[in-house]
């Protein structure tokens, strides 16, 4: 069987997110509990980051020691990956050692070589391209928070970057409505809004955007390796940020959601990120239950496995 790698969220149907999904609220109460199943043990998960991380590397590694197996961190800048060693004799090497590899990297391209030559699953831990874990995440939350996200109203506010085009993917496979509001030179690609249908629309106001969602979401103005335009970007996207006057515009009851890290007063304000629809730590949090799930599903070839301790 070819080997299954999770670089897109549209490397898989709905019914495998819906069985990833129910597992991870599964694992969810079971940590929760206190019963935490060693479905990986023994297994390992090699992690790449060519970038800072806080939320993705400490959920990969406690999730993989929370089911029993181990993790080990691999930075560029002391391994031979950041010496030049070609990606395709690492990705060989690395995968006869570990049962799953997740890569955080620079450009996608190499997540997507790097897979080419594993003979173990490749997670995309975000890349310039998409973050589809995150939006394991935000889907899990939300639906925590308001089941079924199917038909619902979201709005994309911000960059037409990473966390947007994850957006897009998840509009396309989740069912939902996609508003999007970028700054002009900001939007994602025209193809990847296309390839969505009908679903996902690009409006040129935060306002509009806003208007009717029942989820509000942003992400930062300058991503990781944008710091240096990041003066320009505080200009062109005035206007943009998600404030009390945005949020009123959306749904009374909808929520508000940011992957993390954030910078209040920038592309929100401390009123609404701190405020009663924020509902960002369980977000955060969802990176742990959801990934967990989705390790399972990647190197057992389904979720659940077969608790050997419980
Ligand atoms: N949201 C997210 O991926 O956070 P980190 O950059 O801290 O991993
Ligand atoms: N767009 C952000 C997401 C961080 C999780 C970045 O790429 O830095």
């Amino acid at each position: 069987m070819a080997v299954r790698h999770f670089l897109s969220l549209l490397d898989y149907s709905l019914e495998d997110y819906r069985r990833i999904l129910d597992r991870a609220r599964e694992l969810q109460a079971n940590y929760t509990a206190g019963i935490r199943p060693a479905t990986l043990q023994q297994r390992v998960l090699g992690m790449i980051f060519e970038k800072a991380s806080t939320r993705t590397r400490l959920s990969f590694e406690a999730g993989m020691a929370q089911l029993g197996g181990t993790a080990i961190f691999l930075s560029p800048r002391d391994t031979q990956l950041g010496r030049g060693e070609p990606i395709e004799d690492s990705a060989r090497v690395i995968s006869r050692m570990v049962d799953a590899v997740m890569i955080r990297a620079k450009d996608h391209a190499m997540v997507e070589q790097f897979a080419a030559y594993s003979r173990v699953p490749v997670i995309n831990a975000l890349t310039d391209l998409n973050h589809p874990c995150q939006l394991l995440a935000d889907i899990f939350a939300y639906e925590q928070h308001r089941g079924s996200i199917q038909g619902k109203r979201v709005a994309w506010i911000g960059d037409g970057f990473n966390m947007c085009y994850s957006y897009i993917n998840a509009a396309q496979v989740f069912d939902f409505e996609l508003v999007v509001a970028t700054p002009p030179g900001y939007a994602p690609d025209p193809a990847a809004v296309a390839e969505a249908g009908d679903r996902v629309q690009l409006v040129s106001t935060a306002e509009a955007a806003a208007e009717g969602a029942d989820l509000v979401v942003t992400d930062v103005w300058a991503s990781m390796g944008q710091e240096d335009e990041r003066e320009r970007r505080l200009r062109d996207f005035a206007g943009f940020g998600i404030d009390d006057a945005v949020m009123v515009r959306a749904k009374s009851d909808a929520l508000f959601m940011h992957c993390l890290p954030a910078h209040r007063g920038e592309e929100v304000t401390a009123s609404v990120i701190d405020g009663p629809q924020s509902v960002i730590w369980d977000e955060a949090e969802a990176r742990l239950h959801t990934q967990k799930a989705l390790l399972e599903f990647l190197i057992l070839g389904d979720v659940g496995g077969t608790p050997l301790s419980v």
